[in-house]
């Protein structure tokens, strides 16, 4: 158990089925990742990227961290960001969250979690944004639910004035950043109205996605 013997196990099982199914498939996945997407997710273990969209091996480039944020000086997103873009030439970057997310709901409850809550402070931030919007909504779990989605709003924001996003689109390269949620209660995924091919297209794809609710 100390070595984890089962998980090796599984992974026979898994690399096996895969063989099955495809006798040519980590040939072929060894020789070259061609994805067309990258995943920006929240770290939840409930929010597995290639599961939820059922894309295969070499299909999603993923970057995950808690609450799914995208901070200008981040160099870890952002060196994904750049690989995802320009190597890889992805065309399309999905930031999803999901509902209920342990990580906006301690930043919604403030300090008292130790270091994490430097990293949660850029959350905080989306909430001091749109604190008349949320403190409009009665229930608390509604609140961190459109909490949820407000921040997934802000990161494609974020995604769209990277030097990455931006270079790309002066250069023509077509990419399309979207947002999306994730509601782990029902295994859905939403589309939360933000969509955005060039830079021109931000401002108005934010703000009719911070006025719109997509869950009722
Ligand atoms: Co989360």
């Amino acid at each position: 158990m100390k070595r984890l013997a089962h998980l090796f196990e599984n992974n026979r099982h898994w690399a096996n089925a895969v063989k099955a199914r495809d006798p040519a498939f980590f040939e072929t996945l060894a020789r070259q990742q061609s994805p067309e997407y990258l995943w920006i997710g929240c770290s939840d273990s409930r929010v597995p990227a290639n599961e939820i969209v059922n894309l295969l091996p070499g299909e999603l480039f993923v970057h995950r961290n808690v609450a799914n944020v995208v901070v200008h000086s981040d160099l870890n997103c952002l060196s994904v960001i750049q690989y995802a873009v320009e190597v890889l030439k992805v065309k399309h970057i999905i930031v999803c969250g999901h509902y209920r997310c342990g990580g906006v709901a301690a930043a919604m409850e403030g300090f008292g979690h130790g270091l994490v809550d430097n990293w949660l402070g850029h959350i905080r931030d989306v909430e001091e944004r749109h604190h008349l919007q949320i403190e409009g909504i009665q229930s608390p779990m509604a609140q961190l639910d459109r909490m949820c989605e407000l921040n997934v709003i802000e990161q494609v924001a974020n995604v769209c004035s990277t030097t990455v996003a931006g270079s790309a689109w002066a250069a023509g390269s077509p990419l399309t950043v979207h947002g999306w949620i994730y509601d782990v209660g029902d295994g859905l995924l939403r589309d939360l109205g933000i969509c955005v091919s060039d830079q021109e297209e931000l401002r108005n794809e934010y703000a009719k996605a911070v006025e719109s609710v997509a869950r009722n």
